[in-house]
């Protein structure tokens, strides 16, 4: 195109007048081939640069009649707005195609699941919890949770363990300011829901819990229980072990159960469950007929109001359950345990 606008000292007005018109039409051809923001901006030197075609046409001005050179003047600059405007138009249409094209090269799917991120999983610990509550809860119990900060009356005095009761030294807790304490088991919400509300109450209330014990292999200072309780007209021991035999049914199978005589202050007669596991028996399980001195305290009728309680380990429940030998296993957070649940 260079060679096409030479400058001379004997052009015409048609001349120029024509070179601008070739010049128009070959400008705007060749922007709109222009693929690439670079080639764009060659065009723009090539035409509007100071040695470019535009200024060379302009220069030859000079060897026009004084009154011809407004008429050019002024279809140049009637060129030079029109190519701009071409040019940008160009660029934003460049622009947009660069950013299809990367959007359709990076096939960007928003609602893939991330890469190299493996699925997490329920805790064997929240997944066994879930499994006792979902059975009771099948038995017409509803769940009740209580705060983990208690005081010594939920914890000890209102289940009948007073001040000084040997009862006490299996259950050292950390204590805090104020008479409050971690609770050592899920017993209180006993306490607190027959408070909130009267019987009849069938609960069922999980949790974590607190002791003052060393850690090994099936201690911790911190663990799981499972508290259940009910309390209604004509509640008798039968109850308890029927209720007591269906859920380790629906939760271990047919395994064989042993029901062995044991002491808590907060129950009597108080006994304490085992099951039959690979040849040996394994405690599970504490139970008992509801005290009536806990429902006296309370101001419930307990020749009118009767009822069961049982506490276990969820651990010790998912210990026995999946074979595992080690209570530390769940708190160390070891992929390679935890992802075979
Ligand atoms: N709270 C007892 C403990 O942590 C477990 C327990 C035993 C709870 C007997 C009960 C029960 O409700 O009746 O050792």
């Amino acid at each position: 195109m260079q060679s096409l606008f030479l400058v001379s000292k004997n052009v015409s007005l048609k001349q120029l007048i024509d070179d601008l018109e070739r010049l128009e039409k070959e400008a705007a051809n060749n922007i709109t081939l222009a693929v690439e923001k670079e080639e764009l901006e060659a065009l723009r030197i090539q035409f509007f640069g100071k040695k470019g075609h535009l200024s060379k046409i302009l220069g030859s001005m000079g060897a026009l009649d004084v009154s011809e050179r407004p008429i050019v003047g002024q279809r140049a600059n009637l060129l030079k707005n029109q190519l701009q405007e071409l040019i940008a138009e160009r660029l934003y249409k460049i622009k947009e195609k660069s950013l299809t094209d990367l959007i359709a090269s990076e096939d960007l799917d928003v609602t893939a699941p991330s890469t190299g991120r493996p699925f997490g999983k329920r805790h064997p610990l929240i997944s066994t919890t879930e499994q006792i509550v979902d059975i009771f809860c099948g038995l017409g119990y509803s769940v009740h949770e209580g705060p983990e900060i208690e005081n010594d009356f939920y914890n000890f005095a209102a289940l009948n363990i007073p001040e000084n009761h040997p009862a006490r030294d299996m259950q050292d807790t950390f204590y805090l300011e104020n008479d409050l304490l971690l609770r050592t088991h899920t017993s209180p919400v006993q306490i607190r829901c027959l408070e909130k509300s009267p019987p009849p109450v069938r609960i069922v209330a999980p949790g974590r819990v607190y002791r003052r014990d060393a850690v090994d292999a099936t201690h911790s200072p911190v663990f799981h229980q499972v508290e259940v309780l009910a309390i209604d007209e004509g509640l008798d021991f039968s109850h308890l072990r029927g209720t007591v035999m269906a859920f380790l049914k629906t939760f271990f199978g047919d395994l064989p159960v042993r029901f062995r005589a044991s002491y808590f202050p907060f129950t009597e007669p108080s006994v304490e469950v085992d099951v039959q596991w690979k040849g040996k028996w394994l405690e599970v399980m504490g139970c008992g007929m509801v005290d009536p001195a806990v429902l006296e305290g309370l101001g419930i009728d307990s020749e009118r109001w009767t009822g069961f309680a049982a506490g276990l380990g969820v651990e010790r429940f998912c210990m026995v359950h999946h074979g595992i030998d080690d209570i530390r296993r769940f708190y160390t957070s070891d992929l390679r345990f935890l992802d075979q649940f």
